[in-house]
């Protein structure tokens, strides 16, 4: 799937993404200067259950679905990010992602992921606060 890099006037729109409130400017930059910018045709598998994780995504624009196989799927749009549960504990993809619409991320690879995560403690607390969230979700539904 195609990339591009992305500039500064992508600060902006990081600034009003859930995972990144709160980071100055100078953060977001640094963040902005990390990631390229991925366009994704409707129905494309973004990751695919299985298979070893390399990136990490925000959706910017657009709708997804993440799925395992045989269960119902969790709907994800604009501020919603995926894909960091294969390069947390190194596992393989947990879901498949399918771009439900014409979809535009932001795709930051495993290392600069890491180092994201490293500097940017608020980024690493908002995500532990979604996964824990998507925990909840998951168990309710089990126990439906
Ligand atoms: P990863 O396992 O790397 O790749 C598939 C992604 O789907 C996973 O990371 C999460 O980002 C996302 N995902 C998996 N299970 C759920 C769920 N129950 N709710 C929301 N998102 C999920």
């Amino acid at each position: 799937m195609p990339t591009k890099s992305i500039d500064k006037q992508w600060v902006d729109v990081l600034a009003d993404v859930p995972i990144f409130q709160g980071l100055s400017r100078r953060h977001l930059s640094r963040i902005a200067g990390m990631a390229t910018l991925q366009e994704v045709a409707p129905h494309t598998q973004i990751v695919r259950a299985g298979e070893p994780g390399d990136a990490f995504y925000v959706i910017i624009d657009g709708h997804a679905e993440a799925r395992q196989p045989g269960h119902k799927g969790v709907e994800m749009g604009s501020g919603d990010f995926f894909g960091e549960m294969a390069l947390l504990d190194g596992g393989p993809r947990s879901a498949i992602v399918e771009a439900k619409t014409q979809l535009l991320a932001l795709r930051i690879g495993r290392a600069p992921f890491q180092t994201m995560l490293e500097k940017e403690g608020s980024v690493a607390a908002q995500m532990l606060r979604t996964m824990a969230e998507r925990l909840r979700a998951a168990n309710a539904r089990v126990s439906d």
